[in-house]
């Protein structure tokens, strides 16, 4: 194994108490030690898709998903497996009685975020220079920084993904769903998308897309394989 971890993982999982009266909502905090071998051997359920590397493809068909914030992760696999977020490629692939439970999730989001990025993830076609991208950093200062952070880093905490280094045509597939309501997000970033024109969003995606990935968490190279599966 290429890589270690000790410490838990906490699993914020949403219950249904049905009572006489109203319907209540109770999150239940899990505390789990993660197992990377396990992780290991659910993601070769994963790598078929989202490549041993977890680094997707650059026409955006699947998205880069190594590197990602762990809670994200956790939060897109639960919402996937449970139909909150519609993704009928991958939904098979999620569910208890293939990868197993919430152990085996927290176990493979566990080596997912561990993973090195692409060096080289497909960026928009507006460089530095350009007014296009200028435009697109003012407007992601404005609208998004104040959530995805100043330099696209997202939070974990908060579960908020990570932007830069993802390949550009599936950031910008995502936005469209989201502006057409295809895909639910939080109701404040929802309010800021409709706030602004296609065009807008472009540019902004475009800007994202050249963010540079933090040299520590990307691999050395574009030839770097994972020796877990090699
Ligand atoms: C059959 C192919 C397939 C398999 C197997 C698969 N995925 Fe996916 N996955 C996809 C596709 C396609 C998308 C993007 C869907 C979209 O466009 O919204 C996706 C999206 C995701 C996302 C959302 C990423 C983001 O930032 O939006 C995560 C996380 C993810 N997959 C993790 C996994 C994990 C973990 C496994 C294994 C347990 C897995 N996938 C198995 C095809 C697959
Ligand atoms: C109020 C906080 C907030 C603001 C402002 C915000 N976002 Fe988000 N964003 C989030 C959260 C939280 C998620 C995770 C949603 C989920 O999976 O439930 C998210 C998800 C996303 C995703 C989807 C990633 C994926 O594949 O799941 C993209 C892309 C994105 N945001 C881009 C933007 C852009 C561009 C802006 C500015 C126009 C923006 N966001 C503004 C909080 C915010």
């Amino acid at each position: 194994m290429w890589l270690f971890h000790r410490g838990a993982v906490l699993l914020a999982t949403a219950l249904f108490s049905s009572g006489l009266i109203a319907e209540e909502t109770m999150t239940v905090e899990l505390t789990f030690t993660p197992d990377l071998n396990n992780g290991r051997n659910v993601y070769e359920t994963c790598a078929s898709c989202h490549l041993p590397e977890g680094w997707g493809s650059s026409d955006g068909a699947y998205p880069q998903i190594a590197g990602q914030h762990q809670q994200v992760l956790l939060k897109q696999l639960l919402d996937i497996r449970d139909g909150h977020r519609e993704n009928s490629i991958m939904y098979p692939f999620v569910q208890e009685r293939t990868i197993g439970g919430y152990q085996s999730l927290v176990d493979v989001v566990t080596y997912i975020t561990r993973m090195p990025m692409h060096p080289r993830h497909k960026q928009g076609p507006f460089s530095d220079f350009s007014d296009e991208y200028k435009q697109g950093e003012q407007l992601y200062q404005k609208h998004c920084a104040s959530c995805h952070g100043a330099e696209g880093g997202g939070n974990d905490k908060t579960r908020t993904p990570k932007l830069y280094g993802q390949h550009y045509p599936y950031v910008l597939r995502q936005i469209d769903l989201i502006r057409k309501e295809l895909r639910s997000v939080d109701p404040v970033m929802k309010g800021g998308v409709d706030q602004l024109s296609p065009e807008e969003l472009m540019m902004i995606v475009n800007y994202v897309s050249w963010i540079e990935v933090p040299e520590g968490e990307k691999a050395p190279s574009a030839n770097w394989r994972n020796t877990d599966f090699y």
